[in-house]
């Protein structure tokens, strides 16, 4: 079934399974770039349904979720020990310098304001901590929003269509360019420590058959 919302209310459920399934090699990675959480206190933004959540309180970490869906945060609060709650990740309700690590795993990208999440996150990190984020590549977004939607303009601020896990769930999200995630805003108030990209097919679909591009990237920024 292709599902057509871009609200994860309508496939919590679906989107815990398929993630669970297909994304782990990127999850083992993504972990291995986190400090020990032994005692930490770590906030997931986007939580979902606590998949990471469930990784991180095993590891010792005291965790907090946040997520705009009720439907995930209702799974995640079954699935796991953790402070969860429903809320939007650009206006964060924490207080600042409240967390050691902060974490957000394929969620960044469905903000409509890049720069002011990330902001969000580092206020809420404590001076030194690190928010290790992966989020969908720009090029990604340009190459889905040109054959998904006729979209020619990479700088135009519009939703983007795009399917995911063998194009069984259909998306639409904002688009955003690599400076949203550079800005000076952002690299004010932080060092950016780790950048890399990826590629994920066919968790992403590839939508130019035989062209290898980079459909994510991992941000890990230090909080000045
Ligand atoms: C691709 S899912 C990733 C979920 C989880 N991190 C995982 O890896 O399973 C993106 C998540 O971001 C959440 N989300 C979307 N917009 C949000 C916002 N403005 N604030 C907080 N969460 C949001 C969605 O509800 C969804 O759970």
């Amino acid at each position: 079934m292709v599902l057509t919302m871009g609200n994860y209310d309508e496939f919590a459920l679906e989107y815990a399974d398929k993630t669970a399934s297909m994304e782990q090699e990127l999850r083992k990675h993504f972990y291995s770039l986190l400090p020990d959480l032994k005692g930490k206190t770590l906030l997931d933004v986007g939580c979902g349904s606590g998949h990471d959540a469930e990784y991180y309180v095993n590891k010792g970490a005291k965790v907090s979720g946040i997520d705009i869906s009720e439907n995930e945060i209702e799974l995640a609060k079954k699935k796991t020990n953790g402070n969860f709650i429903v809320g939007n990740m650009n206006n964060l309700h924490y207080e600042n310098n409240s967390f050691d690590v902060v974490t957000s795993f394929y969620a960044l990208q469905t903000s409509d304001d890049v720069p002011k999440a990330l902001s969000e996150m580092i206020r809420v990190a404590k001076p030194n901590a690190r928010i290790v984020i992966v989020t969908k590549h720009p090029t990604r977004n340009l190459l889905e929003s040109y054959v998904n939607d006729k979209n020619l303009d990479y700088y135009a601020k519009r939703k983007v269509t795009s399917y995911i896990f063998n194009k069984s769930i259909k998306l639409s999200e904002p688009g955003h360019t690599m400076m949203d995630y550079l800005s000076a805003s952002v690299l004010d108030k932080s060092k950016l420590e780790v950048f890399e990209e990826h590629t994920d097919f066919p968790a992403s679909e590839q939508v130019v058959p035989g062209l290898i591009y980079p459909t994510l990237m991992i941000l890990k920024y230090r909080k000045q």
